[in-house]
């Protein structure tokens, strides 16, 4: 989600919107002024969409024009314009297919979806809601790799004023008061996660029905925690002593899949899902750096655990990230504490030179971090049962780019450095349930909302994604945050020291700073021949094709922020066209688009639409809503809600996805 928080805002007094942001990083902390001039822009930049919900079609006057095709491009396709309209676009020559929306069948008993009688029952058994990162991996011996496979993918967190009749935004002013225990166990039963069997016959992408390895994963999963914080005395509870045992998994936001064939799924704003008062708990300081709890969700009245005053460690069980086999539906999934404890947004790793697996992952918070992993042991390409616990074992390192163009991964080791007793850091535990704090211990840079990090396998360069980040203010400018009031945000590229991954030296530039670049004031720095079309503000999430090509998705574009609908954008990265970008792919009203994934051929790239027909934060209380929403994408059917759904791209002659590569 755009504005880092599973619901829209639009009810919430300003005085509940400034308390919210306690959980940022207090060495940056802004005023209250800068939090509700910051939020107000967010819901200006949201103003637009309303505008176009009732327009099915696009009228070329309204867009700018779009790129020709040059020699230098490692893409060939004809780019799209852009504006704002209820339906997606693609490129011309390809198809851009629904393959499962919120409520389809998954597991072989699921009733059919009926919007009007939901029942946490059906919802355990259909797909989840909001669904976010995806991975597509091969089926195991399957005759051809790029056309029958397993997706995984992640049920980030529920909209129930698009969700369910007559209930509206219950968070902030409304209290909760049309929330009821069945509401709320709908809402948990539609987190988490789906693994779904797939298969393409005839060009045609569809879901393998009575699949053996279909699951649905949620809050209340009964899930294994393991790594170096496992049993710690801050993880048990009342219904778990052991400190090993956790229910569930909450606002699965990005993630990754392992060459041995398992899915990350990421823990992001696990702090929404408490309710209580930080103020006078066990753990004051250390819930207030993650900004627990934030009470917008109600889970709280009907789940003990998810009510601090009464179960305080709770908390400390998310923000993990989560390892799942998703070829054994028995499986049970695993927090791997090894990889810290933060707002996870993603976890694509890569296989260093000298076998050990790396896992870059962000921070998503404005002034919070960009981590990675660094396994201990090699990956095992013949033992896959060997490569289960590698995750278990490693060093955690943080980020700091220096104003040269260098930069340092910063181990997170107890006893080292800062991380001492004197310090609250008493073991590894410490280090890693408190993570963030570890990394304001060592000095670790504050970065502008680290979403998507992920290496290019074919350049060893690692990308790194910041989405936005209006409230650094001028004096708070660095060279790796180089815009004050960064609402469009940017991306920086890694050059490991060497092209070892494993490496503590790197050196990093600045790859595009995003935004208009027609408006001098903005400071965009796109490659000149991006046209009006081809620009993009707030990436999120990033993707390499097979061909070694990049691919960046987008949240929080609008008809005020950029007039343009969120999207899929192509990036050449190499060579005379570095930093010029083309429009491929544009969402439907009021969704994002998440997860881009691609089949090992390049001939499929799957998207994930997230929360179709979510309205403006300030647009009247009736809109954005079940019965009002701001586009019935994908049915456009009067009595059926907007559908969060998963779409299926080919080439209509079966080619590569954006062209094969020219250069
Ligand atoms: Fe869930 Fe960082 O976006
Ligand atoms: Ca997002
Ligand atoms: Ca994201
Ligand atoms: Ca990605």
């Amino acid at each position: 989600m755009n504005d880092h928080r599973p619901l829209t805002s639009r009810t919430r007094s300003r005085a509940a919107e400034a308390a919210e942001d306690i959980g940022s990083n207090p060495s940056q902390r802004p005023g209250i002024g800068d939090v509700i001039a910051a939020r107000m822009s967010r819901r200006d930049a949201l103003r637009g969409a309303l505008a176009m919900t009732a327009a099915s079609a696009l009228s070329p006057a309204a867009f700018a024009q779009t790129a020709a095709q040059t020699r230098e491009s490692r893409f060939d396709f004809r780019e799209i314009p852009a504006g704002v309209e209820a339906h997606h676009r693609v490129a011309d020559g390809h198809s851009a297919d629904v393959l499962i929306r919120w409520g389809d069948p998954v597991l072989p008993n699921a009733p059919a979806f009926d919007p009007l009688r939901q029942t946490a029952q059906a919802q355990r058994a259909q797909f989840g809601y909001n669904n976010d990162y995806l991975g597509y991996i091969p089926m195991q011996g399957a005759a051809d790799p790029s056309a029958h496979g397993l997706l995984v993918v992640n049920h980030e967190y529920t909209n129930e004023e698009l969700m369910f009749p007559g209930v509206g935004v219950q968070q902030g002013n409304a209290a909760f008061a049309k929330m009821t225990p069945e509401l709320a166990a709908i809402e948990k039963a539609a987190h988490g996660g789906s693994v779904l069997e797939v298969r393409k016959t005839a060009g045609a992408w569809s879901i393998v029905a009575g699949s053996s390895f279909a699951r649905r994963i949620d809050a209340d999963t009964p899930m294994e925690i393991t790594g170096p914080a496992a049993g710690h005395e801050r993880l048990r509870t009342k219904a778990d002593p052991s400190g090993r045992a956790v229910r569930g998994m909450i606002n699965n936001c990005a993630g990754g899949v392992t060459p041995w064939g398992t899915w990350l799924s990421c823990e992001e704003n696990f702090n929404g899902y408490f309710l209580g008062d930080a103020k006078g708990h066990p753990e004051e300081k250390q819930l207030k750096r993650y900004g627990a709890p934030a009470a917008q969700y109600a889970w709280g009245k009907y789940d003990a655990r998810f009510d601090v005053a009464q179960e305080p460690q709770e908390p400390n069980r998310f923000g993990w990230v989560v390892e799942i086999d998703p070829f054994d539906p028995a499986s049970t999934p695993r927090k791997r504490t090894a990889l810290g404890r933060f707002k996870h947004e993603g976890a694509e790793g890569v296989v260093n030179r000298d076998g050990r697996y790396v896992v870059y992952m962000g921070d998503d918070e404005r002034f919070d971090y960009v981590y990675k992993f660094v396994s201990a042991r090699p990956i095992d390409r013949t033992n896959r049962a060997a490569n289960m616990t590698l995750l278990d074992e490693g060093v955690l390192y943080v980020a700091r780019y220096d104003a040269d163009g260098t930069g340092t991964w910063l181990p997170l080791v107890h006893g080292e450095g800062a991380l001492t007793p004197a310090n609250g850091f008493r073991s590894q535990a410490d280090v890693l349930i408190d993570a963030r704090l570890a990394g304001d211990a060592v000095g670790a840079t504050p970065m502008d909302r680290p979403e998507d990090v992920e290496a290019n396998p074919r350049t060893g360069k690692v990308y790194v994604i910041l989405t936005n980040n209006a409230r650094r203010t001028a004096q708070q400018v660095d060279k790796a945050n180089p815009r004050a009031s960064n609402r469009f945000g940017h991306i920086i590229e890694i050059s490991p020291e060497g092209g070892d991954h494993a490496a503590t030296a790197f050196r990093w530039e600045v790859l595009v700073a995003c935004g208009d670049p027609s408006n001098a004031a903005v400071g965009a720095t796109f490659h000149p021949q991006t046209t009006q079309a081809g620009w993009f503000g707030m990436p999120d999430n990033l993707a390499v094709d097979p061909d070694g090509r990049v691919w960046i998705a987008t949240d929080g574009n609008s008809q005020k922020a950029t007039g343009r609908n969120d999207g899929l954008w192509a990036l050449e990265t190499e060579g005379p066209l570095r930093g010029l970008s083309r429009h491929f792919f544009s969402a439907p009203a009021g969704a994002e688009v998440c997860g881009p994934t691609f089949t090992p051929d390049g001939r499929t790239l799957f998207l994930a639409i997230q929360h179709p027909g979510e309205a403006e934060d300030d647009a009247p209380a009736d809109q954005g809503t079940f019965e009002n929403p701001a586009s019935r994408w994908p049915d456009f059917q009067p009595a059926v809600p907007p559908r969060p759904a998963i779409v299926a791209i080919t080439r209509k002659d079966a080619g590569k996805i954006g062209g094969a590569p020219i250069g």
